[in-house]
């Protein structure tokens, strides 16, 4: 069609648009810039050729959301450029992404391996899992030897994350995926690491996840997640999703296109913040002990040095010279510009009690037991400047300290 025909065929359409077609967009000669948002249930098939064409993958096209959405086909296939792996796919949540992953790689009578020190909500539905027979057994991550013995005939996969929420220990993913046999797959939550900083499936997972609400997103206003692998993997993960109504929303998807645009700078700015704070911070007498890996009496130190040599994001624990949720509350109050917030990886920092949110469904002896005390907060450096936050926290512990 030549350019004239077109303009005229846009007049026409203008003039007298079909009413199935009214509010649509009159065709242009030129294209949005910036991606369109697809906020749409379903897609006009033209015929039932094109139809039985889309079905069996001779032409691309949508027809329900639920299956596909032209947002989150780019979504999908930007994470899979950023983590090196064939395909990718999107999901409501994490959860919704790990919600697919257990639902699509284990059945009644299999056997499925944790790491132990794991997001709540993750060892919830490993809990919920075993309702509908499916057996779960911890290890230490930091300890890959400790997995041979777990393994069994019935296993289906093995569940680590990156970086362990609040302590920051560091999963040897190249030595844990040493040691499995090829059948078994080794999956990887990088929701605190991203990207930027590892790119598991080049160290031998088979399918790397993330919850998208945090840095993948950056700006915490977004809930969805993220999988990446081979393409029959990612296909299957989807075909469960679409099951089981784990499906994402295109706004969410669209929104989190445009936070990707940032990843790299983010990360960059925010792994350097956290760094100078963990360092400066150490020795303060309101602190009791800061967890950071780039610290040396930290327990994953040397394997930090080799796996991030960008550093490990921007999480860093602080557990606070005094007692109780007593110091917590001093301290929260004390540090007001820096908002309590039971998240994570958004723009500005935040500060979370482990305790009473992400580790409360555990006892105080169980809590205890990991090193998760009552004195411990959690912080999410976000985009401030090093100095701002360092006056603010310093200020915070100087009331607690008594200074
Ligand atoms: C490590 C990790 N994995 C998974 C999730 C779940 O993600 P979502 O909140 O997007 O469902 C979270 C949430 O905080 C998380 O921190």
């Amino acid at each position: 069609m030549s350019v004239a025909q077109h303009l005229e065929s846009i007049d026409s359409t203008m003039s007298s648009p079909h009413p199935s077609r009214m509010g649509h967009p009159a065709p242009s000669v030129t294209v949005p810039s910036a991606p369109p948002i697809y906020q749409s249930t379903a897609f006009d098939v033209p015929d039932l050729d094109v139809l039985e064409k889309i079905h069996s993958g001779e032409l691309h096209g949508d027809i329900y959301t639920r299956d596909s959405n032209p947002n989150h086909t780019a979504l999908a296939e930007s994470i899979a450029v950023l983590e090196e792996t064939e395909a990718g796919a999107v999901f409501a949540s994490g959860m919704g992404a790990l919600g697919s992953i257990f639902l699509t790689l284990a059945s009644a009578g299999d056997h499925v391996i944790l790491a132990k020190a794991i997001y709540g909500k993750t060892m919830q539905l490993a809990h919920r899992m075993q309702r509908l027979g499916i057996s779960t057994s911890t290890f230490d991550a930091t300890r890959p030897d400790e997995l041979t013995s777990l393994i069994t005939e019935k296993t289906r996969f093995v569940l680590v994350e990156t970086v362990s929420n609040p302590l920051l220990e560091v999963s040897d993913i190249r030595a844990i995926s040493n040691l499995l046999p090829s059948k078994i797959p080794l999956v990887v939550d990088s929701t605190f690491t991203t990207p930027e900083l590892i790119k598991p499936c080049q160290l031998g997972a088979s399918i790397v996840m993330h919850s998208a609400s945090k840095y993948i997103n950056g700006h915490g206003d977004v809930m969805l997640g993220l999988a990446a692998g081979s393409a029959v993997l990612m296909k299957r993960l989807n075909s469960t999703a679409s099951v089981f109504g784990q499906n994402a929303n295109p706004f969410e998807s669209w929104l989190c296109q445009r936070g990707l645009k940032t990843l790299p700078l983010r990360m960059t700015q925010i792994c350097r913040t956290t760094l100078e704070l963990a360092r400066s911070i150490s020795g303060h007498p309101g602190v009791r002990r800061v967890y950071h890996p780039s610290l040396s009496d930290h327990v994953s130190h040397e394997i930090a040095q080799q796996l991030y040599p960008f550093g490990t994001g921007g999480i860093l624990s602080i557990e606070l010279a005094g007692n109780g949720v007593e110091v917590v509350n001093a301290f929260m109050r004390a540090a007001e510009s820096i908002p309590f917030a039971p998240t994570l990886a958004d723009a500005r920092t935040t500060l979370s009690h482990p305790a009473t949110t992400s580790h409360r469904f555990m006892s105080p002896e169980a809590r205890a037991a990991v090193g998760i005390h009552d004195e411990l907060v959690r912080l999410s450096v976000g985009l401030e400047s090093f100095e701002q936050l360092q006056a603010d926290l310093s200020a915070a512990l100087d009331v607690i300290a008594g200074i």
